[in-house]
């Protein structure tokens, strides 16, 4: 039994619960309690300039956290809330600092997932969560990957078996004229563009300026991951050890110790699912280097290659 009311009690003492999304595991505190949304930074190990997304039940909700709710943020909200989008909004006074990071901005989405929808409506408050794992490293998929990363420095777990898209939200920025896509995640580009019409892509150098999670270095495994052109030769005295990340295809040469595929059918979707549990067992083989295959630059595929490109060695 799921016991939700434990969940609350943690939640209304300032404590956090862990708690399944479509997308990825979060670690969630009440978002209007500056010392419960402080617990996260400290259980994470994430710096105070890196903003939280604040989750909410319905569209309706995020009213209160934001200054406005623009004809387009509404727009977006019918077209793909609850799921896999996050929306950059004015922010109300509402929300404590330390949520958005100074910024005048605050992240607002509605999850997909029945039982973090049965939390917030339990809870009945916005909840701030980032994903529930330390700063830097891959995400969780699943309440396992959740215990491994943080152990007892989160008060309660919420089971929902592994997450159905596997890559973390799109964030999306209404700020300017035209939207802006902070980052890549499970609503992709061309999805966006029905609703939208134009959507920009920053270059990657715009980085830090536009959204502080946008770090070059992120998502990343113990072993050192490169893509095959990158792969640095190691002076062991024995063959090196390499592990193969595919997203479809085999390389079934013997020069892998483990490979991993993401989806022999090579879609997209299944790909992003099973992206970051693939990486975490080839991780935790103890090989000298990792290396993987790129997916199509389309759809889910942008997400995918977003977080393994952030995931690599430079
Ligand atoms: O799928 C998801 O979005 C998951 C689940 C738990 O909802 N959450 C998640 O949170 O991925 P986190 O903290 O790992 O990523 C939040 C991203 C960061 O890159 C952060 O910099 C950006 O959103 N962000 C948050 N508030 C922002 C703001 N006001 N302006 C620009 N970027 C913001
Ligand atoms: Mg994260």
């Amino acid at each position: 039994m799921i016991d939700l009311k434990s969940a609350v009690r943690v939640l209304r003492s300032g404590g956090l619960v862990a708690f399944p999304t479509e997308t990825v595991y979060g670690l969630g505190a009440d978002a209007l309690n500056e010392k419960a949304v402080a617990r996260i930074f400290e259980a994470k190990n994430r710096p105070t300039f890196d903003p939280l997304i604040v989750h909410v039940d319905r569209a309706d909700n995020v009213r209160p956290l934001i200054l406005s709710f623009p004809p387009l943020a509404e727009r977006l909200a019918n077209a793909f809330w609850p799921g896999p989008l996050t929306l950059i909004l004015p922010k109300s006074s509402l929300v404590p600092d330390l949520v958005t990071s100074g910024l005048p901005s605050v992240a607002v989405r509605v999850p997909a997932h029945p039982l973090a929808l049965g939390l917030l409506q339990a809870f009945d408050g916005p909840l701030a969560a980032p994903s529930a794992n330390l700063f830097g490293q891959v995400s969780p998929t699943t309440a396992e990957h959740v215990r491994a990363s943080l152990g007892n420095r989160v008060d309660l777990v919420l089971e929902g078996g592994p997450c159905a898209v596997g890559v973390e939200s799109t964030v999306l920025s209404l700020l300017e004229e035209t939207p802006v896509i902070l980052r890549p995640g499970g609503v992709s580009l061309e999805d966006l563009q029905e609703i939208c019409g134009k959507v920009r892509i920053p270059a990657p150098n715009e980085g830090a300026a536009l959204s502080p999670g946008r770090l070059e270095q992120h998502y990343a495994p113990h072993t050192p991951l490169y893509l095959p052109s990158d792969l640095p030769s190691f002076s062991t005295g024995r063959r090196p050890r390499i592990g193969y990340l595919a997203f479809q295809n085999d390389p079934a040469d013997g020069m892998y110790e483990r490979v991993e595929v993401l989806s022999n059918g090579g879609d997209l979707a299944e790909a992003a699912a099973a992206l970051f549990a693939a990486l975490r067992r080839l991780d935790a083989c103890g090989l000298d280097a990792l290396v993987y295959e790129v997916a199509p630059e389309k759809g889910l595929g942008r997400a995918i290659n977003d977080r393994l490109r952030r995931a690599a060695k430079k």
